[in-house]
């Protein structure tokens, strides 16, 4: 079963959308198999951002995730890498599209509330990160299957 990792960022958390996220993505039907608030760390958010490093926002990205608490999940279903990101919407707030997470609620990058996973091996990896595998909950949801 495909998994990812999502993760509301400091600024999310800042401004109380938590609940708000989860029931967007409740509402499209994914299904929720682990949560946590997490203060990130620094060793922690250079793992996370490796891909990044070297870049020109990568300072600012690190210094940003560590700035306050975030809330980590693991969301996991068929296409969940691809379905979650269509959820949350496009990285640049400029062209995040209305309906999605990040074109209804984010106006600023980097502070664009919310990380998603863009593969399935990124997923592991970040998911590895910040959970243990005993903290990720395997169980059956209605919506898995209707016949
Ligand atoms: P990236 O992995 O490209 O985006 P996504 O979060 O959609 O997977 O980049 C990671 C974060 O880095 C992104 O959410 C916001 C920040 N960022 C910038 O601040 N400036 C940039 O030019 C890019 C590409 C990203
Ligand atoms: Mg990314």
């Amino acid at each position: 079963m495909e998994r990812t990792f999502l993760m509301v960022k400091p600024d999310g958390v800042q401004r109380g959308l938590v609940g708000r996220i989860i029931t967007r993505l409740e509402d499209k039907g994914l299904k929720l198999v682990a949560a946590k608030p997490v203060q990130v760390t620094e060793e922690q958010a250079k793992k996370h951002y490796a891909e990044h490093e070297g870049k020109a926002f990568y300072d600012n990205l690190v210094r940003f995730i560590t700035s306050g608490p975030v809330f980590a999940m693991v969301w996991e279903g068929d296409e969940i890498v691809t379905l979650s990101r269509i959820v949350i919407g496009k990285t640049n707030v400029t062209e995040a599209q209305p309906g999605t997470i990040r074109g209804d609620y984010a106006a600023h990058t980097p502070s664009n509330l919310i990380h998603g996973s863009d593969s399935v091996e990124s997923a592991e990896r970040e998911i590895a990160n910040f959970f243990a595998p005993h903290e990720i909950l395997s169980y059956k949801k209605s919506t898995d299957s209707w016949i």
